[in-house]
């Protein structure tokens, strides 16, 4: 009975806690969901090109390397090295950004964090909740504030790309970024997904032999 209790606590803690203090996206009623799609290569391609351009320059994403991201999603080495990688002149190199932690530190208030598993951590859909929920706050530092993570140190650094684009392209863009940091934070999961499929299609087949077996089997006890 005790067990009962307990199960039935741990099970409504959470609904308790975010009834009293509003959801794990902070001022929004709840996160926005993410369009992550780990086959889709055009979305992972424009994410990596969008976070190389407007993300690097403060958050790392030191666990992938340049030359592992090109083969995953399909980009040459050399347009890999040409176009995307401003950091090192080495293909094999990590993601690393050219600024010091500690200077970082000292201009924003708070270091930008290595990003790379950064969708595990939060989430996907409070990621791409957060991008999009910069607002004008003029007692911020920025000018900025974010309903998702109340006074953070972080500019809106997207702000350019919203205006030039179309409210639904801003989103796509947003999306496509919030894509390419899960497969960072994933990066063999295409692949599991596609070796998934065999597996139960095999097993599928094998059902059949395995049902007819066990008949034979039983023929003569039952
Ligand atoms: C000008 C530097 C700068 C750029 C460029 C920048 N950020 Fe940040 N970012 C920060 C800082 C500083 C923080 C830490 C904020 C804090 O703790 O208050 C941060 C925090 C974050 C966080 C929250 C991390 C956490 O869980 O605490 C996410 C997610 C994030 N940034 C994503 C991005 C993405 C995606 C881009 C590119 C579109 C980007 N940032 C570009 C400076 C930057």
């Amino acid at each position: 009975m005790k067990k009962l209790f307990l199960f039935v606590f741990l099970a409504l803690a959470p609904l308790s806690a975010q009834a009293a203090g509003g959801s794990e996206c902070g001022e929004l009623k709840e996160c926005l969901h993410a369009p992550v799609n780990y086959q889709d290569k055009a979305s992972l391609q424009n994410g990596a090109k969008l976070y190389l351009s407007y993300c690097l320059g403060c958050h790392s994403a030191k666990f992938m390397r340049y030359e592992r991201m090109g083969a995953d999603l399909g980009i040459d080495k050399e347009l890999v090295q040409q176009y995307m990688n401003f950091t090192s002149d080495k293909s094999g190199d990590q993601i690393t950004t050219n600024v010091s932690a500690k200077d970082q530190a000292k201009w924003f208030g708070a270091p930008p964090p290595d990003l790379t598993l950064e969708t595990r951590l939060r989430s996907p859909n409070w990621v791409y909740s957060y991008l999009l929920n910069f607002y004008p706050d003029e007692a911020r530092p920025y000018g900025v504030n974010n309903k998702v993570f109340k006074d953070v140190a972080m500019p809106h650094v997207l702000a350019d790309l919203e205006q030039d684009l179309k409210p639904e392209e801003y989103k796509q863009a947003v999306g496509d970024i919030v894509n390419f940091m899960a497969y960072l934070a994933e990066p063999n999961r295409a692949q599991r997904e596609h070796i998934g499929v065999f597996v139960l299609f095999f097993l599928f087949i094998l059902l059949v032999p395995v049902w007819f077996l066990n008949r034979e089997y039983w023929k003569d006890i039952k």
